[in-house]
């Protein structure tokens, strides 16, 4: 039979328009343990038994439910297959992951461990796991902050310059966006589905059940990715950015709230009061805000060690995001802002205001809704995400080195972290540090106060 009597043939099926779930391989979720609190002092605290699930983008994506041949390889999509967006999910699906075996991903009890580099058949790198509801393979775990405190360990010291072990909150949609998707979208939570950021992600291969195959450019300088016309916009915390070398916490506004999907400028762009979401969000990195010696390796926060990380999330509204980190029983404020101007050691929204100021960044925050519009996102429920990644866009050099690279590295805010103003390219990265790791593990959620002795 001809190709083309295929087309004919198959035009002629009745087609349901959806995206698969392919069957080569069983999806088997680790399990891994969390705990909520009540009370104070982190002495009443109850064991959720959830699960995680690698992103849908990392799956295996290839023909039908049992087939073989690849929709998508390395950073390319087969045009036959995926002649369009909607197509291309009807006849696509996404398989089951050996976790620790092609991604490298383990767990034991409370604690989760993401390799950088794995080589089973082809090298992966990186990954972007998500929490699931206790006994759940159908829904998100989701988390509403307002007024509430997030606390887990995390080892960061095989996380050298140019990687980023992160945690955070999106508001992703808890059903892994299927309702949206009017039945097209058959992965769901149990496959990954459903990611969206406050950078308007467009390498993610399918939203609400629709292929981001159309006008799909493979990327320039990363053989395992593109980006296609649309985005997944959606309000995000970023609880926990950090190396070995430097940290930020860093909150994410968006116009609209939930996941939302863009086209053209609505995706949002760095430093620009355009689009739907904030993308540079208000950090607060200790170095960046004077304090060079407070965190890395053999420092106040001795990143040579597990580090206890405590993020009180104040108010309802929330009107400030506090930071605690103990080590070896000891609980270690964060820093004070030694930056002229700018007060405190904690996010608030004038905080972000006299930083954005001081350092000469346009104040996007504030724009798309600022400590308020996290807020009601928190309100809505948030998803855990847990990652490990290296930076095909800038390097990393914004969390760790000089940034932007045509400024000076003496002019305010624009040094990070003691990283070299060359490192962090991913090739070096990937080719020098593969056996690159993070820990996170012994996660706790409750009211302020109910996951750690908190001083007075
Ligand atoms: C930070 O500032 C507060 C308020 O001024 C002060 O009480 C605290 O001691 C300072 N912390 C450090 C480590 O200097
Ligand atoms: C952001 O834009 C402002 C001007 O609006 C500029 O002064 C600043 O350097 C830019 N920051 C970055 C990080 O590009
Ligand atoms: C990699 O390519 C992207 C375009 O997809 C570009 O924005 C980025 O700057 C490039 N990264 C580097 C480090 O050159
Ligand atoms: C620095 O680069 C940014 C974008 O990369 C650009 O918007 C800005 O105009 C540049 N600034 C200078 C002083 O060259």
């Amino acid at each position: 039979m001809s190709p083309s009597g295929l087309l004919v043939l198959a035009a002629l099926l009745p087609v349901a328009l959806s995206q698969l779930v392919g069957t080569n391989m069983a999806e088997n979720h680790p399990t891994l343990t969390w705990q909520k609190c009540t009370g104070t002092g982190g002495t009443s605290c109850t064991t959720q038994s959830s699960s995680i699930v690698i992103d849908a983008n990392w799956r295996w994506t290839h023909q039908g439910a049992t087939g073989t041949t690849n929709c998508y390889t390395g950073n390319t999509w087969d045009n036959s297959l995926c002649p369009n967006g909607k197509t291309c999910a009807a006849n696509c699906a996404v398989d089951g992951a050996d976790y620790a075996g092609t991604y490298g991903i383990t767990t034991n009890g409370n604690s989760l461990t993401m390799k950088f580099v794995t080589v089973s058949q082809q090298p992966n790198i990186g990954s972007r796991v998500y929490l699931l509801a206790p006994g759940s393979t159908s829904t998100y775990q989701t988390f509403n902050f307002n007024n509430q405190e997030f606390r887990f360990d995390v080892d960061v010291s095989q996380l050298p310059c140019g990687l980023n072990g992160a945690l955070y909150f999106a508001q992703m949609d808890a059903d892994g966006g299927v309702a949206k998707s009017n039945g097209a979208n058959k992965a769901g939570p149990k496959y990954g589905t459903g990611y969206c950021d406050a950078q308007c992600p467009r390498d993610i291969k399918f939203i609400n059940g629709v292929a981001n195959s159309q006008g799909w450019v493979p990327s320039p300088n990363d053989t395992n990715a593109g980006t296609g016309t649309m985005g997944s916009c959606c309000p995000e915390m970023d609880v926990w950015e950090a190396n070995k070398i430097s940290t930020a916490y860093t909150p994410h506004s968006c116009t609209t709230l939930g996941q939302s999907t863009c086209t053209g400028s609505a995706c949002s762009a760095p430093n620009s009061t355009q689009g739907t979401c904030d993308q540079a969000g208000c950090d607060f990195n200790s170095y960046r805000m004077g304090v060079t010696n407070f965190y890395g390796p053999g420092m106040t926060v001795d990143t040579n060690q597990k580090i206890t990380v405590v993020t009180q999330f104040v108010g309802s509204p929330i009107t400030s995001i506090r930071r605690f980190y103990v080590q070896n029983g000891r609980v270690i404020p964060n820093s004070n802002s030694t930056i002229a101007g700018v007060t405190g050691n904690a996010i608030t929204d004038s905080f972000c205001a006299a930083q954005k100021s001081a350092f000469g960044d346009t104040n996007t925050f504030a724009s798309k809704g600022g400590l308020a519009t996290m807020s009601k996102a928190a309100s809505a429920g948030m998803v855990l995400v847990m990652s490990i990644w290296d930076d095909h866009a800038a390097n990393m050099l914004w969390l760790d080195a000089p940034y932007p690279p045509n400024k000076s590295a003496s002019a305010p805010g624009v040094t990070r972290g003691t990283c070299a103003a060359n490192s962090g390219a991913p090739t070096t990265v990937e080719s020098q540090n593969a056996n690159a790791q993070v820990t996170y593990s012994n996660i706790k959620f409750g009211p302020i106060g109910s996951t750690f002795n908190a001083p007075a």
